[in-house]
């Protein structure tokens, strides 16, 4: 789920050796061009076409640390509507978990024991109402085998939507959502 490819800009500062991941053919594309730039270090990165759902072309407890960004349910669509596989398709809370948990998985097999996985998620609200989405994801990691070593709070100000949402809560009474949650997982 490498998006835009911030991970893997950061690993190239950071001289880490990484495979990055997206079911999106463009986000494929941006993370490739991301990482045309010149840097002090040159890792082994390697950006792949795949499901996070399958992660076949990894072994068991072959990976020192792993960074989840998964979409937060369809607030932003990454794909076509058509492109079942992308979860920013699924509405459904619950049936969103649980292709998660399918992916906590296949995450935890290829996971070292005793090394890290951490995953960024947000909430969102359903007619007005809160929707806890970072805590039933949590559960479902915990629910293939994590332990929960921290739940980081992550402020977050001044997206691209913020302006429209700011006159929508004044408008119908709910506060903005600030943060998301940076959960770190022990295998
Ligand atoms: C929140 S974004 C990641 C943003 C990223 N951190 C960045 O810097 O741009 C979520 C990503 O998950 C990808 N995605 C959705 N479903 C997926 C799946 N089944 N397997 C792999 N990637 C998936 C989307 O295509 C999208 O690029």
């Amino acid at each position: 789920m490498i998006g835009g490819g911030t991970t893997a800009i950061e690993c190239k500062l950071l001289n880490r050796h990484l495979l990055a991941l997206d079911i999106n053919p463009h986000a494929i594309e941006l993370t490739q061009k991301a990482l045309d730039f010149e840097s002090e270090y040159n890792p082994r990165i390697k950006v792949k076409l795949n499901d996070a759902r399958d992660l076949s072309l990894l072994k068991d407890e072959s990976i020192d640390f792993i960074l989840n960004h998964p979409p937060y349910v369809d607030i932003i669509k990454y794909s076509d509507k058509q492109i079942k596989q992308n979860l920013s398709n699924i509405h459904d809370i619950d049936l969103f978990c649980d292709e998660m948990e399918k992916v906590a998985r296949e995450l935890y097999r290829v996971l070292k024991k005793d090394r890290y996985c951490a995953i960024l998620i947000g909430d969102t609200r359903r007619n007005k109402m809160y929707q806890l989405l970072a805590f039933k994801v949590m559960q479902r990691f915990l629910k293939v085998g994590f332990e929960l070593k921290e739940d980081i709070i992550k402020h977050q100000h001044n997206c691209k939507a913020t302006g429209f949402w700011v006159k929508k809560s004044k408008e119908a009474n709910f506060l903005l959502i600030m943060h998301e949650h940076l959960f770190i997982f022990k295998k």
